[in-house]
């Protein structure tokens, strides 16, 4: 899938958003090496605290299904800035890639690249407990 078909695919998701109380919707969408895609959204509950992030969401089918070898990810909101994964999401995603590829979407469908590594520097991972990156 090129980079343009992964944003459309994160684009697409904003609308499975169950986003009841924040009215902010996300769609992400996962790339591994071999080139399957898996999507998510951002699934929000009336106790607030079990709310899933998309690309939380995303991590949880790939890895369900046997897929841990992530090369990128689309992130896709509609608000001015960037959509940037939240803090969770990016320790979450750095335990199975830390040199994924993050592309960010706006509401006007323009993107900004980062690396993981510049949005968690300094991050604690597998390889501090003896294991070693899945
Ligand atoms: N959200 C995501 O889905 N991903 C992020 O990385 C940032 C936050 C969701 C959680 C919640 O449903 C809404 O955005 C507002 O925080």
């Amino acid at each position: 899938m090129t980079r343009e078909e992964l944003k459309v695919a994160a684009v697409a998701m904003l609308d499975r958003a169950y986003v009841p109380y924040s009215h902010f919707p996300v769609g992400a969408a996962l790339e591994c090496a071999d080139g399957t895609v898996f999507t998510g959204c951002n699934i929000e509950n009336a106790a607030y605290s079990p709310t899933i992030c998309a690309e939380r969401c995303a991590v949880a089918k790939a890895v369900s299904e046997g897929h841990r070898d992530f090369v990128r990810i689309a992130v896709a909101g509609r608000c001015e800035d960037f959509c940037v994964p939240c803090a969770v999401c990016r320790q979450v995603l750095r335990e199975f890639a830390p040199d994924l590829e993050i592309i960010c979407l706006n509401g006007a469908g323009a993107s900004r690249t980062f690396t993981l590594s510049e949005l968690l520097p300094h991050s604690f991972g597998p390889e501090f407990l003896g294991h070693t990156t899945p």
